[in-house]
């Protein structure tokens, strides 16, 4: 995907405060290689402000490097509600009108941020969505490289609803997962996708009962952690290239990754 960020943590970065977060609508907790990132707003079913946003782009700035697996999940009876529909008022701070391009673009540019560091090469997002997953939450989820869904997750790209477009990077991946007119079927209709229908549509990864979604989220980091470190970050570059490349770009990508690859492997060998 073009949208790649390869950039990795900022070593000059500091990672928010906890009050900081908490003023955000955020947790954020590192166990080793998994860091959990919690929507912690359930009272407003983890609506996002632009606080979240900006605070999330700095969480991703100031990952701990030893991190490999980022879980994103929502406290409470929904995964995500989408923006803190005060955004859209003065009590919000509200958008900008669009009447400046370049403040506009730099705004917009500025919440996309919180979303891109998910599908940095050196991680693996995992989205662990329950109950509601709505316009920006939906796009959440879709930022995450795999998701795994309880069967309560209803999804909805509620954008065009309102009189916008998703622009929280999810379109892209929603293309590549469902198809262009699947994709404009679910945004312009704005219809709910339940749990059992994302399955089919390849938006889960994994489909379980609500109470065996931590246990599934658990399993399921296990598994990304046992392949090494240098050979998950070097495939996910590289399946990231895939779509976009010719199939001789594509090869020779796959020689580029193996050459270091098997350097290292030969290194390590006594
Ligand atoms: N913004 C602000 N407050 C919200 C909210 C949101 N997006 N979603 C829910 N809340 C608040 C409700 O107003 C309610 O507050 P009060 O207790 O003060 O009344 C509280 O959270 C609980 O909500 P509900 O009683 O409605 O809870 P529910 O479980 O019955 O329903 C829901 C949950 C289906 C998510 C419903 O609340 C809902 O439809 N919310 C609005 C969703 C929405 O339209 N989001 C915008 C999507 S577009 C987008 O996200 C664009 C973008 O990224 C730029």
């Amino acid at each position: 995907m073009a949208d790649v960020t390869t950039e990795g943590t900022r070593p000059d970065a500091a990672m928010p405060s906890p009050e900081r977060l908490a003023e955000a609508g955020l947790r954020f907790e590192v166990d080793g290689p998994v860091a959990t990132l919690t929507l912690n707003r359930p009272e407003r079913r983890n609506a996002l402000t632009f606080t979240t946003w900006h605070t999330m782009a700095a969480v991703g700035d100031a990952l701990p490097p030893q991190v490999r697996v980022v879980v994103v999940r929502g406290e409470g009876p929904s995964f995500c509600a989408g923006i803190d529909l005060a955004m859209f008022t003065g009590q919000g701070g509200g958008f900008p009108d669009g009447a400046d391009p370049e403040a506009t673009d730099t705004f917009i540019a500025g919440l996309q941020a919180g979303y891109l560091w998910l599908r940095r090469p050196d991680i693996v997002s995992i989205a662990a969505v329950h109950g509601h997953a709505i316009g920006g939450g939906f796009q959440l989820a879709l930022s995450c490289d795999l998701r795994v869904v309880a069967d309560d997750a209803k999804f909805c790209m509620k954008e065009p609803a309102l009189g916008i477009v998703p622009d929280l990077t999810g379109t892209k991946p929603l293309v590549e997962i469902v198809g262009v007119a699947k994709a404009l079927h679910l945004c312009l209709t704005t219809r709910t996708v339940l749990a059992d229908e994302a399955e089919r549509l390849g938006l889960a990864e994994v489909l379980v009962a609500r109470d065996g979604l931590d246990a599934a989220v658990a399993d399921l980091t296990t598994a990304l952690l046992a392949v090494d470190h240098h050979t998950a970050t070097a495939t996910k570059r590289l399946l990231h290239q895939a779509a976009e490349n010719t199939l001789a770009q594509q090869a020779a990508a796959e020689r580029h990754e193996q050459r270091a690859l098997l350097r290292r492997l030969s290194e390590l060998t006594p």
